[in-house]
């Protein structure tokens, strides 16, 4: 989040994790890109049919990192807001030399709508399910009163 005065509007999570084959292993310099919704249900970054709502200027609704040695990543950016028909969720992409481009989302656990959420129990399988469902820690080591979540991204 950079070149802006301002903060973004909305409470600071750091997202950290890694991304793995399916058996386990770190994948390193691959790309990760992250996209959401400001605290006003705005895409920056894609069409947004939210029109009406203010954008958060000082929201930048994209990120992009490249996974570590140990195949890591991290990014800071705000806790998802709901927007209407969607559960809070934040985008995630990881691509890479030698790896399909995998899209995926991550959700918060606890949110109400959940459990309603028509694109996250379109994943069938329970344990997939509940893999890209993460609980937010308070991560005050990292930044006074911020939010953290790991969320792994496992490819296949
Ligand atoms: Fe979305």
């Amino acid at each position: 989040m950079t070149g802006r005065p301002q903060p973004a509007q909305g409470q600071i999570i750091h997202v950290t994790g890694r991304l793995l084959t399916s058996d386990g292993r770190p994948i390193s310099g691959a790309h990760i890109e992250i996209w959401q919704c400001d605290v006003n249900g705005r895409y920056h970054h894609v069409d947004s049919s939210l029109r009406s709502q203010r954008a958060d200027d000082n929201f930048q609704g994209y990120g992009r990192t490249i996974t570590a040695n140990d195949g890591a990543y991290r990014f800071r950016t705000i806790r998802p807001v709901p927007y209407p028909g969607r559960t809070p969720h934040i985008h995630f992409a990881a691509a890479g030399a030698g790896i399909e481009r995998l899209i995926t989302q991550m959700y918060v656990a606890g949110e109400p709508m959940n459990d309603r959420d028509g694109v996250l129990n379109a994943i069938r399988d329970p344990r997939a399910r509940q893999a890209v469902i993460v609980a937010l820690e308070p991560a005050d080591g990292l930044e006074p009163r911020a939010l953290g979540a790991r969320f792994d991204i496992v490819l296949g």
